[in-house]
């Protein structure tokens, strides 16, 4: 589908698509969880749709892959693997994606940490809702191999690697107490972290709200792409390398 059309993709589409793929009888409806999807699909598809054209596509942390699936159903890509380690969701993508003929979509149960459950060769990689530690996995599986990253996060865990330097940051430089304005300081911290990554890694970055914050408080989703070696990655190195040293 062209960028334009795609641009036009309205949310009764959305959910007549998510209706083939989800609904297994006549009669019942769409999950209360897939029904709040409707908007998120509708402002993350035409992101994606805007990297490359039938890409081989990782559908990353996919859950039941309402992402990679969509982008089979209404962007006709051809070539699309999803990751997703909890087994019964992945059974519920591989049904889903068994119940529209004609999609190509490879469900692979598995961990993304895991380079094997990588196919050899990506072009774009995107990720919903990576929870905590998950997305920073992804953001460096997608650069390792020079793939486009459409990804946004979901909660903020101590599990993710960043989040202890983070807190150090913030007792160093007396950050309020108060639990709603610390924890909007190191969020924000975990996130310049992660778009420092890239870029020092030679990729542009954008960032961009998909939805408004009443449809999801993480409603952000980081697009990059790889451009290579430039005096602003060197740059974003430097501020990187200091960030992630800590306090001193
Ligand atoms: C919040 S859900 C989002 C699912 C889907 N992207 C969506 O938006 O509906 C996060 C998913 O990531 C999966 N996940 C978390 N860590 C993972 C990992 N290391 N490898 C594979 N899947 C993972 C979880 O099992 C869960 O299904």
């Amino acid at each position: 589908m062209p960028p334009e059309t795609l641009a036009r993709l309205g949310e009764a589409q959305v959910e007549e698509a998510l209706r083939a793929l989800y609904v297994t009888r006549e009669g019942s409806s769409l999950r209360p969880e897939e029904v709040k999807k409707i908007p998120q699909l509708a402002g993350l598809l035409p992101v994606l749709a805007r990297t490359r054209r039938d890409p081989v596509l990782v559908d990353a942390a996919a859950g039941r892959a309402p992402v990679g699936l969509m982008a089979a159903k209404l962007l006709g890509w051809s070539k699309v693997v999803v990751i997703e380690r909890e087994p019964g969701r992945a059974a519920s993508a591989r049904r889903a994606a068994d119940r529209v003929p004609g999609l190509n979509v490879e469900v692979r149960e598995g961990d993304v940490r895991d380079p094997e459950s990588w196919p050899d060769a990506v072009d774009v990689v995107v990720a919903l809702h990576a929870c905590g530690p998950a997305f920073d996995v992804v953001l460096d599986q997608a650069r390792s191999r020079r793939a486009w990253l459409v990804a946004v996060p979901c909660c903020y865990s101590n599990a993710i690697a960043f989040a202890s330097v983070a807190r150090a940051w913030a007792d160093h430089l007396g950050v309020a107490t108060q639990a709603p304005v610390r924890r909007r300081f190191i969020e924000s911290l975990v996130d310049t972290e992660r778009t420092l990554r890239l870029e020092a890694h030679g990729y542009r970055v954008s960032v961009q709200a998909f939805v408004p914050p009443t449809v999801t408080p993480h409603n952000l989703v980081w697009k990059a792409q790889y451009v290579g070696p430039s005096r602003r990655a060197d740059e974003a190195e430097a501020r990187w390398a200091s960030l992630v040293k800590g306090p001193v």
